[in-house]
């Protein structure tokens, strides 16, 4: 169980509190979800097609290095306002310093699609979470949104780390149906909910 500042309580939507308190009329402000995804062939064939979409399409999507980190750092400042803000699921827009250091260590891994000029549309960056590789965020520059690059970026990290790690682990925010989307088409499953919930007032 989460509190935050606000008085909003982040409960997961199977637990009696939160069962209690919509009962006695709590709200829900906002949602987020969790999901896994357990590589398999099938789900290697689905993460091949994605990315073999996006490059028939004319991007490359590669693996993201070091010297990529102020492409990717511009790209995220480019969409920071279109993440959702919930009571669980914010973003900061990292230095490219700090992405750049991480990403030429291997603390982090990004994968990114590039379009005919060299210019990078969509990224993801990925980090290590005890046994789990999660996502720790994915974008797609705005006039490039909903053509497959979330999901072929996202393909691309997947069949590259899975020898990192069998399991991969993502999330979000409730509205945010297209990042959503992108995970269940490469067969992560959502194995949780959660429920951001103010109490009834009075
Ligand atoms: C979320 C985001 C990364 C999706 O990028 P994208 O490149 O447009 O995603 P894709 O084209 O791969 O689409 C994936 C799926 O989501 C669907 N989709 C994309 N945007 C959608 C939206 N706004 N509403 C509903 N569905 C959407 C697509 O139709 C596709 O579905 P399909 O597999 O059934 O065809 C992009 O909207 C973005 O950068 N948003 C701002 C940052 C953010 O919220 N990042 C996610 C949190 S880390």
């Amino acid at each position: 169980m989460t509190t935050t500042p606000a008085d909003v309580r982040i409960l997961r939507s199977d637990d009696p509190e939160a069962v209690r308190l919509l009962d006695a009329g709590a709200s829900v402000v906002s949602e987020s979800w969790g999901a896994r995804l357990t590589v398999t062939p099938a789900v290697q064939a689905r993460c091949r097609e994605a990315v073999a979409a996006a490059e028939a399409a004319g991007w490359t999507v590669r693996a993201l290095t070091a010297s990529d980190a102020p492409a990717v750092v511009d790209l995220d400042a480019s969409a920071a306002a279109d993440y959702p803000r919930t009571a669980a699921t914010s973003h900061d827009v990292r230095y490219a310093a700090t992405l750049a250091d991480d990403l030429g260590a291997g603390r982090r891994w990004a994968f990114g699609a590039l379009g005919a000029d060299g210019g990078l549309d969509a990224a993801t960056v990925l980090n290590p979470a005890g046994d789990l590789i999660e996502t720790d965020f994915t974008v797609t520059r705005a006039g490039a949104r909903r053509r497959g690059l979330a999901t072929a970026v996202k393909g691309a990290a997947v069949l590259a780390l899975a020898a990192e790690g069998r399991r991969f682990g993502t999330g979000g925010a409730g509205v945010n149906a297209g990042s959503r989307r992108a995970n269940e088409s490469l067969g992560y499953v959502v194995t949780e909910r959660w429920l951001h919930l103010v109490a009834a007032s009075g």
